[in-house]
């Protein structure tokens, strides 16, 4: 396993649509690995491939990711079953080929950041709920009806793979503001 470079704004990659996964292969596992490794270092919910270089329809969660005694557990998506985790637990998901069937009518506000756009927050307006299909590494297809966090963080991460990170949701104003005060950190650090 290893930790990998996090690509951040205004790295051109991050525009990149992501192409679908094809090869459900050991290769992918370990990418999958690194992903996880690499989120958990950084202190992150959720990570798209794209934002470590690689832009392939993959992206993985874990949302209980601060949890000192935690230990990861065997990367699975979750099908239609729920498992009951000890909230002790690291919770790993993956999602590849991930797609959005629909979305709730009911909408939700987030103070949401993002790992390519480090130390800015802001609020963004998405569905509360979704219904999604994806693939896990072995290529079995899931569906589920999502909401809460993991809704949020889903779209999210879906985002970057065509292109859009959080900030792009704001009005330009907004944006730029976010912008400025990410140059004016780089800057002070
Ligand atoms: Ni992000």
């Amino acid at each position: 396993m290893a930790i990998l470079p996090i690509r951040e704004i205004p790295d051109p990659i991050l525009k990149q649509v992501s192409v679908p996964v094809d090869n459900f292969d050991d290769q992918l596992k370990t990418l999958v690995a690194d992903m996880f490794e690499t989120m958990y270092d950084a202190h992150g919910i959720g990570l798209a491939a794209v934002q470590v270089g690689v832009p392939i329809r993959l992206l993985v969660i874990d949302l209980q990711p601060d949890d000192p005694d935690a230990e990861p557990e065997v990367c699975t998506a979750h099908g239609g079953h729920h498992h009951t985790h000890q909230p002790t637990l690291k919770e790993p998901r993956v999602f590849i080929n991930p797609e959005i069937l629909s979305v709730s009518e009911e909408h939700t506000v987030y103070n949401e950041g993002c790992l390519s756009v480090p130390e800015i927050y802001a609020e963004v307006e998405r569905p509360a709920s979704i219904r999604a299909r994806w693939q896990d590494m072995d290529g079995k297809v899931h569906e589920e009806d999502i909401e809460g966090m993991l809704a949020i963080c889903l779209q999210h991460e879906m985002d970057h793979l065509e292109g859009v990170v959080f900030i792009d949701h704001l009005s330009r104003l907004k944006r730029q503001m976010a912008i400025k005060k990410l140059e004016k950190l780089r800057k002070a650090a």
